[in-house]
């Protein structure tokens, strides 16, 4: 396995590199958009394909990575249900899989420090965002923070993990770099507690101030920019409402970009083709199989995932590689339900 963990010194954030292989697909955690350029280089370095930018939850001291990375790489951007981030196209729940080629991370709902914090388990490591920090734990005193629920989510969670697990948080500010599940039972002085409500006294007796970069990032990690609005300009979007026209047209194929778990998850649309999107510069090049079937039988390709970004990127490369025909549903399948729950047809 690659991986690497980087760090940014003004925010003291942890930003974390993994892949399979050399070669091969590659996802990022927590970045930091400061260091995009040198994440990037790392990348080409060890030549990587990024596919995944994932955010433990939404950070209040410094800017995500996530957006430039998106607009940059054509990655996925990742992060829990709860986020209501408008960058994200991907959103995870508890249970889930993280996966990209070669590696699969166990997806734990962790809240508590926010109420969208999340933690990613490997076998023998776990990525701990600020739920967990190394002798410390994420202040709960603001974003939705709740010291009770993080009390369950460390206590009840992350130290039931084997004690030889190493934690990587997504901070620290003292300079230490790893620790393990055993050594934070032990060693961390705010899990030294009797109960919850200990716990609790001793998260809301902090006072801490607030992060000086928090009137900043906040918004801007709410805000980093759709990728559909400029394809909606271009003409190459399909509202929700219009997609029932669609079924049955024997001139539309349907592109469900999801991945399979989404799609247990979430429903489909009925005949739409799969082709995840991880996949799609194989798919729309010549020889490829969205490319044939455009090419052999004139259809107009419809693309659509989760929210409408990763089709909207879809659109636009394959519009790039000559598909002419190519636009997506705007909103994904999020929109498609919303439509159908509100049409007076159903
Ligand atoms: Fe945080």
């Amino acid at each position: 396995m690659i991986f690497r963990q980087l760090f940014d010194a003004t925010s003291g954030t942890y930003t974390y590199l993994l892949a399979s292989r050399r070669g091969g697909e590659a996802m990022i955690i927590d970045p930091v958009l400061e260091k995009v350029d040198r994440y990037l280089q790392l990348i080409r370095e060890l030549d990587l394909k990024l596919v995944k930018a994932v955010d433990t939850h939404l950070h209040a001291d410094h800017i995500t990575g996530l957006g430039a990375l998106r607009d940059r790489t054509h990655c996925i951007t990742v992060m829990g249900e709860q986020s209501g981030v408008d960058v994200v196209s991907m959103r995870l729940a508890d249970g889930d899989r993280l996966g990209i080629e070669g590696l699969s991370l166990d997806v734990m709902y962790t809240p508590g420090h926010t109420d969208d914090s999340y933690s990613f388990a490997m076998a023998d490591r776990v990525f701990t965002g600020d739920t967990l920090l190394i002798r410390g734990t994420g202040r709960t005193d603001f974003q939705n923070g709740d010291a009770r629920a993080q009390y369950q989510s460390i206590f009840g969670r992350l130290l039931k993990l084997p004690d030889e697990t190493l934690v990587f948080p997504a901070h620290d500010y003292k300079g230490d770099t790893v620790s393990t599940i055993g050594e934070e039972k032990a060693c961390n002085p705010r899990l030294q507690v009797k109960s919850v409500d200990d716990y609790v006294a001793l998260m809301n007796g902090l006072n801490l101030s607030n992060p000086k970069m928090m009137d900043v990032a906040v918004p801007a990690n709410m805000r980093q920019g759709l990728a559909q609005a400029e394809i909606a300009r271009r003409g190459w979007a399909v509202m929700a409402d219009q997609v029932p026209a669609l079924l049955g047209n024997h001139d539309v194929v349907l592109i469900d970009l999801r991945e399979r778990s989404e799609r247990e998850r979430h429903g489909e649309i009925p005949g739409a083709l799969h082709a995840p999107y991880p996949d799609l510069q194989e798919n729309i090049q010549p020889g490829g199989m969205i490319y044939e079937l455009a090419t052999a039988t004139g259809k107009r390709l419809v693309f659509y995932c989760a929210f409408g970004e990763r089709s909207a990127m879809a659109v636009q490369a394959a519009q790039d590689a000559g598909l002419a025909t190519a636009c997506h549903i705007q909103g994904g399948m999020d929109a498609w339900k919303r439509a159908q729950q509100t049409s007076p047809a159903r």
